[in-house]
């Protein structure tokens, strides 16, 4: 068996030993009888499974006391329609900061229950994050939100911004667990797992629990963060399998280091694979301002586009995959979360070399 190196931007590639030791685990969960996936979310496996899987999140992400962790169901995009929902009172202004495609359709799932204030975009381009001094944010805003990461476009916060006394809440998607983050800057950190959390069909919400104590808007139990909150996120059937393999491999990365050790790693394979872009004399192309290139996703072109099919095809076939750029931006799109191994940005350099050799 071989393991191709995975750069798909999510679903994405997963730590080895994750995988193997769900493997191992798989017919019978530590003398069970059944697997994880087949007992019920509150037997006391399960539940214990839960509990530390959450506890390992808290201390990977230093997540302050004062903040709740969350595990819904449905990814991150359910997670932009319920935070107006939650905590915006009817046609209250929440303010949006856009940097990317991500922040665009956060804005469409925040549209139908509060009044939108684009505080700030940085589009159509989005190769560059809109100065702060810049944004036109509102006095009485429920709260300010931004991307942390854009997967697709690759533009990157390098820091927190300053909003005041808003509450900042952040999509953290595609960059969570990458580097050390102080928590209590923000009022709410959310984040699909698919990236750098685990498998895709589970959601981490972290959230100030006083923020619970708004009352939102009218909405049925399963909508409300604060029922989830008071029934550890079993209000209903959670994704269990989701959140037993979400719970490896943040055991995982404790493991290897933490967040301060996965933050070094990034920034070694950003360096690579940026450095092989702008050394390559426009044979390759990142249109990204570099003060805010993302070190998880790079998307970059070719100088010729009619070689990109041919790049998708020859490194698919060297065992590097997911290379192909989203629709919405076409090119090419390198993901390196933090399964991804120094030695893949690697192999995808050499692999650029060599392209560029054979076809420059
Ligand atoms: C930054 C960001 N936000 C939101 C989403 C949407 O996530 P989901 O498909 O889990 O709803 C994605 C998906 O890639 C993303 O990258």
């Amino acid at each position: 068996m071989v393991r191709a190196y995975n750069f798909s931007a999510g679903p994405a590639t997963l730590p080895e030993a994750v995988l193997r030791h769900a493997q191992e685990e798989m017919l019978d969960w530590r003398g069970v009888g059944a697997s994880i996936v087949e007992i019920s979310h509150r037997s006391a496996e399960f539940v214990g499974v839960a509990a530390q899987a959450e506890a390992d999140l808290r201390r990977l992400l230093s997540v302050p006391d004062d903040y709740a962790v969350l595990f819904p169901a449905g990814g991150a995009t359910t997670q932009q329609a319920l935070l107006a929902l939650n905590f915006a009172a009817p046609g209250q202004t929440v303010d949006y900061v856009v940097t990317g495609h991500w922040g665009k359709l956060a804005v469409k799932q925040a549209a139908p229950c509060a009044r939108v204030n684009l505080a700030a975009d940085g589009g159509p381009g989005y190769r560059d994050i809109p100065p702060r001094a810049g944004w036109s944010l509102s006095a009485d805003a429920a709260y300010v939100h931004i991307t942390a990461n854009e997967t697709i476009h690759g533009v990157e916060f390098q820091d927190t911004p300053d909003v005041g006394p808003a509450p900042l809440f952040a999509d953290f998607s595609s960059s969570i667990a990458s580097a050390p983050l102080d928590i209590s800057k923000y009022a709410l950190i959310y984040a699909g797992a698919q990236k750098n959390l685990g498998p895709v069909g589970i959601s981490v919400v972290i959230v100030r629990r006083e923020l619970f104590e708004r009352a939102g808007q009218p909405r049925a139990p399963i909508f409300n963060y604060a029922e989830h909150a008071a029934h550890d996120s079993m209000l209903n059937t959670p994704p269990t399998w989701n959140w037993y393999l979400l719970g490896l491999t943040v055991k995982w990365m404790l493991d290897e280091g933490g967040v301060e050790e996965f933050a070094r790693r990034s920034a070694a394979k950003a360096a690579l694979v940026y450095g092989a872009i702008d050394a390559s004399g426009g044979f390759y192309r990142n249109d990204v301002v570099p003060r805010v290139r993302s070190r998880m996703n790079v998307p970059f072109f070719l100088a010729d586009e009619r070689l990109t099919a041919d790049f998708v095809a020859e490194s698919t076939a060297a065992g590097l995959l997911g290379l192909k750029g989203h629709k919405a931006l076409g090119g090419l799109r390198a993901s390196l979360y933090n399964a991804m191994p120094v030695a893949g940005a690697r192999a995808l350099v050499d692999f650029m070399g060599d392209f560029q050799r054979r076809h420059g």
